[in-house]
């Protein structure tokens, strides 16, 4: 029970990664507090997750919205106390030629992959540092360091929001705030599905393809959300407490740790 009584806030927690960081941390004892735009998908994992004897606050937050964000922090600290721990898992991505790009979806991938880690790291962060404690986990991705074909917007931002909370782990360090990143791999979710829709596809992924410049997954298998939670669990724990501005790769060795 690493996380007993402590005030964990997580976005993008209505599916994949960001509610099986939520499920991981419930086990643990966290009180929760759940961000995301879809409202229905994460009122249902608010009931599941109370339904086992969790604490949970659920408010549906689009995290480009500056004015939503602070308010439900505020909301947040109300009702469950100091938040210990923010987790920034919410995140989209368009795929396509860099050539093809609309502005649409470069500014949408950019508002919310960096914009929205911003946002919530200022109105989180500015409540932690005069507590003199907090931890940050910020959820990017292996495509955050190495090229992938048509994902420029989506690996620009990634690297974008990995730098960002380097940057800020080392503004925060004076006030024992940790600031980290978990940069998955291809991993069993909504988002990843986008790219197959059969069991064959699933094993291209696995197998690489060279007319692409994408290596394979050495060990063999696509990761699962609770595997990426893991990563994050640990980095959010005391166990962690030397290790900030660091990114830990979850990718079953996709990116040969480069
Ligand atoms: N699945 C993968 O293979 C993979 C790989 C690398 C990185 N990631 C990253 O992991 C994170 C979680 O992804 P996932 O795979 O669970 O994807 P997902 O699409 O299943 O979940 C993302 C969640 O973020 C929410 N969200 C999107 N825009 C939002 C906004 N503006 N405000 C609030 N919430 C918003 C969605 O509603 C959704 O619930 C993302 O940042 C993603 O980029 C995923």
């Amino acid at each position: 029970m690493e996380f007993q009584g402590k005030v964990v806030l997580i976005t993008g927690a209505a599916q994949g990664i960001g509610a099986a960081v939520a499920q991981a941390m419930a086990q643990q004892g966290a009180k929760l507090a759940l961000f995301d735009v879809q409202q229905q998908a994460l009122a249902q994992q608010v009931d599941a997750l109370a339904s086992n004897g969790a604490q949970v606050l659920g408010i549906g937050v689009n995290v480009t919205d500056s004015t939503a964000v602070n308010a439900a922090v505020e909301r947040v600290e109300q009702e469950l106390g100091h938040i210990d721990v923010l987790v920034n898992a919410a995140g989209i991505l368009r795929l396509g030629s860099a050539l093809d790009c609309s502005d649409a979806d470069w500014e949408q991938t950019f508002n919310v992959n960096v914009g929205g880690v911003f946002r919530m790291c200022r109105a989180v962060a500015n409540r932690m540092a005069p507590r003199g404690r907090g931890v940050i986990v910020t959820v990017a991705s292996n495509a955050s360091a190495v090229p992938r074909q048509h994902m420029a917007a989506y690996a620009a931002s990634k690297a974008a929001s990995a730098h960002f909370t380097r940057c800020l782990g080392l503004e925060l360090a004076v006030h024992g705030i940790r600031c980290n990143v978990v940069s998955p791999g291809s991993t069993d979710t909504a988002m990843q599905r986008q790219l197959w829709t059969s069991e064959e596809h699933k094993q291209a992924v696995i197998n690489g393809a060279l007319e692409q410049f994408r290596l394979g997954i050495p060990l063999r298998r696509i990761a699962d959300a609770a595997d990426i939670a893991d990563a994050v669990i640990f980095l959010a724990s005391e166990r962690a407490r030397h290790i900030t501005m660091h990114e830990l790769c979850v990718d079953g060795g996709a990116t040969l740790g480069a």
